[in-house]
This record gives structure tokens, sequence and C-alpha cells, in this order.
């Protein structure tokens, strides 16, 4: 016998996990299960409603490990037919071996790494390549700008991309059309569709911007036709205007360089050694040396190793004497401190300060930092609510926080918060299993765990607010014996 599923437009992961729930409730192997979606479902000929057997007396449901549920989020969004029976195949054998996802020879997972990849790419270039359009507003309106643009993925990546763009273009209204889907936003709610769109006639002057921008940055000296043409493929050239410019920047570029190469040579102009005299009057700005401290924080300014530094006023880095015994490490900058530049000086930084007066440790004293040095946060009208940094950007955030411990060289180090403690040992753990206990690290320093002062502003119950305020305070007391 055999089960036919038909799932609903391009097909997504709620739906197909309904779908595979049922199956799996039932006991049904993959092998006898035809995966379709209803676009290619031949007028569904055979598909018989897309009833699911009943469930089997002896299913019991079991949890899938969240790194399935991650790869399957991004291997669903391919085009590929086969991603609902591949990833149904996993999660049956996922029930008999919960390690699969670590037989990295394994033919589904290595099929199931490729597309999750082949996502990834893809979501890439269309961050590059969405080129926006203004649309005019109708004479005498006034609102927030509008902006339209074409995009043609190879995935079902939009409603995958789109909070991206939320993001990056914040402050506009704006609507990316494609022919997998759209994506809009107008300031308030992000919304997406599956429903393929049509190509939008966009030729308008901004192309000309596109194409003089272009061509200033186009340096004919460094052309390397088979990386730019990899950076840049040649079916997203349709839809850049500045495409259209390659051909002849590349036929050009040759007598462009030995054109370079004569003006090089030639004699300067009357006035130039009166420019440079006056430049050189000009005095340096003040550079910190290097491998200090304070050229690390003046390098951290310009820090763009993670996106959330698109949407942050500034770089917050750590403060405090450079030979301070005890770092202190936080989770991220908060609202206030994305303003003022400096750590821990909202709510959470006042709750931190009276506990320290309450046992006695000077902050003047500490080196205070976070593991993510950029606020990231999601606008609601004019809030901004904080988010959570997600593991990878705090992973690349730890160039910094490495290089402060090196140069601080604090004898103790204290992670208040998971993130923090991540961050230090590349471990998730449950801080209660490590809080309140000093441990020795690799590098010859003590860590020691405990909670973040902003989750002790959180607990709505005074009562239980009070015993951890407690356990707090008492954490911070044995710090003081171990600073000493
Ligand atoms: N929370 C943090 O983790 N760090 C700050 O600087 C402020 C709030």
């Amino acid at each position: 016998m055999m089960f036919r599923y038909a799932l609903r437009g391009r097909g997504d992961l709620a739906e197909w996990r309904d779908a595979a729930r049922g199956f799996i409730a039932a006991g049904i192997v993959p092998d006898i299960i035809e995966w379709r979606t209803m676009d290619d479902a031949d007028g569904l000929f055979g598909f018989d409603d897309n009833r699911l057997p009943e469930p089997s007396p002896h299913y019991r449901p079991a949890s899938v490990p969240p790194a399935f549920i991650r790869l399957a989020e991004a291997v669903i969004c391919h085009s590929d037919p086969t991603r609902f029976a591949l990833l149904y195949r996993m999660l049956f054998r996922l029930l008999h071996d919960r390690n699969l996802l670590q037989i990295a020879s394994d033919e589904d997972v290595v099929a199931a790494q490729r597309m999750a990849k082949t996502i990834g790419r893809d979501y890439h270039k269309m961050t590059a390549f969405v080129r926006f359009k203004e649309l005019p507003l109708p004479e005498g309106v006034a609102g927030r700008r509008r902006f339209i643009a074409w995009f043609e993925p190879d995935h079902f990546i939009v409603k995958r991309v789109a909070p991206f763009f939320e993001r990056r273009f914040n402050d506009m209204d704006w609507l990316i059309a494609t022919p997998k889907g759209s994506a809009s936003w107008d300031g308030t709610t992000l919304r997406s569709s599956d429903d393929p769109a049509d190509k939008p006639d966009l030729r308008d002057e901004t192309d000309d911007l596109w194409r003089i921008y272009y061509a200033s940055i186009f340096n004919p000296a460094r052309l390397k036709v088979k990386m730019m043409t990899k950076e840049m493929p040649k079916k997203y050239w349709k839809n850049l205007p500045e495409a259209e410019l390659i051909p002849s920047l590349i036929a050009n570029a040759e007598a462009q360089v030995l054109d370079m190469a004569r003006r090089a040579a030639s004699q300067p102009l009357p006035f130039h050694h009166r420019l440079q005299e006056a430049a050189a009057q000009v005095p340096e700005p003040d550079r910190a040396p290097a491998g200090t401290l304070a050229a690390l924080k003046e390098e951290a300014r310009s820090c763009t190793r993670c996106d959330i530094y698109c949407r942050a006023t500034q770089t917050v880095f750590g403060d405090g004497p450079v030979d301070a015994k005890v770092m202190f490490i936080g989770e991220q900058p908060g609202d206030q401190e994305d303003l003022a530049g400096r750590p821990f000086v909202g709510p959470a930084g006042k709750l931190f300060n009276e506990v320290l007066a309450e046992v006695g440790i000077d902050r003047q004293s500490l080196y205070v930092t976070n593991a993510v040095k950029h606020f990231k946060y999601e606008p609601r009208g004019k809030r901004r609510i904080h988010q959570k940094p997600n593991m990878g950007e705090v992973r690349q955030c730890r160039w910094w926080l490495t290089q402060e411990i090196e140069l601080v060289k604090p004898k103790l180090v204290v992670a208040m918060g998971a993130t923090a403690l991540f961050s230090l040992t590349d471990m998730r753990q449950r801080l209660e299993d490590v809080r309140s206990e000093p441990i020795a690290m690799e590098d010859g320093r003590v860590l020691f765990v405990t909670v973040h002062p902003s989750y002790l502003l959180r607990i709505p119950d005074e009562g239980r607010k009070a015993e951890e305020l407690a356990r707090f305070r008492e954490d911070m007391n044995r710090i003081k014996r171990l600073a000493a």
C-alpha cells in the first residue's frame, strides 16, 4: 500500500511537520509515502484528500533534536521535490538513532546538509543583489518612502530572508516580489506570501545611480573575471542595473590600466607639492599605540563582524582599569548603553551597582564588559526591544572579548548569565550546574558564574525576586573573597 500526501503551495515546514507527525504516529515507513506539493501534483489524481492514517495504539510521542529542526527549516526552502521525503526519512531514522546527524558520511545527512548550504548561498545572494526602486508617493500625499524590488531566487527563501530586510531597511516601506513568493514591510508588520509574483516594470533613474556607483568602484587593475562572475553569477545580471556595464568595463580594462600607468608616470600637477605640504601640517589623529586596550577599543568602533552593528548606535566596548584584577562579563549592551556608549549604565547596571555597593566592591576597580558589543533589538513603534544574540553572533564577538581578557589579564573572570558563559567556554550549560563555585580555566584564570542582573529584574514574584537577589548578593560576597 502506498500513501500520498500533497502539501499546499510550495509546502512549508509547519505543514510538512503536521503530516509527518501523522505518518510517524501511524508507524508508516518512509518508502511507502509519496510526497508532493499541490503545484506539481498533476490535478492531485490519487491524492485522496490527504487523509492521514490512524495513529498506532503503541505510538509514544518523542522529541527530535533541535539541530534537526534547524536543518529542516533550511532544507524545506529548497526547490528539490525530494526534500519532503528526505526529511521524513531522517525523522523516521532519528527515532531509532538520535545521533544520526553526527554521522557525517551518512547519505541522507550529506544530502540535507548540501541542500542547507545551497539555501545559505541563495540567502546570501538575495541579501547582496536585491535592488530597490522608489515608488513616488501620489502628489500631495505625505508618508514613509516606498520601495519595490524584483528578485529571482533559486529556492523558496523569501520568508527566510525577509527579517534581514526588515532589519536593514526598517525605516522605509518595501515590497520584494519574486517568482517564489513575496515579502513586504510597512513599518509595523512584516508580511510574506508564497504566491508567485509577476515581474513589475522597474526601470527608472535609480538604475543610473547604480551604474555610476558601480563604474566608480570598478578597478580595472584588479580585474579577475572568474572571481567576479563567481561572486556575482551571470544569472543575476538581468536584474542588476549595473551589470549592463560589466562587458564594456571588462573589454576596456586593459586599455584603462595602460592609461593609468601612463598617467602615473607623468609629472605631478603644478600645485601638487603645495597640497602635500598642507597635508603634512594637519596633525595625525591621536592613535593609541598598537597592541593596547585603547587601540583595540578604537578598532572595535568600526566592527562589522556580524549584522548587529547595522542598527546599533555604536560599539559599546568594555570599561575599567586596564590592570583590573576582576573582569565582569554581561550579555550585550541594552538600550541605554547603546546610547551612552558604556556598559551597564541602564536598569541592569543600576542593580549591579547597588549590589556591588552593598557588599563593598568598588565598581571603579572592575573591568566591566559584554560578550557582544552591539545592541541587538527589534524596533516596535518607538521602542527598541532587546533581542538575544545568537550563537554565531556571540562567536564572532568573542574575537574582541578574548583580546580584552588577554590585555587586561584579570585573575578572576565573572560570567553573568548564559551568554557570557557560552562566549567563554563555548558550552551551553545550565547556569545552576556551574553557578557560585570557582572554576579553574585552561589559561590559569578563575571563572565564576552567576546570573545576569536583568534576570533578577524580570522575576515577577516579589518573594522569589528577594530570594534570588539574596543569592546574587551572596555570589558577589564570594567574588569579593576570591578577588582578595
Ligand atoms: N545588559 C548587559 O548584559 N550589558 C549591559 O551593558 C547592559 C545590560
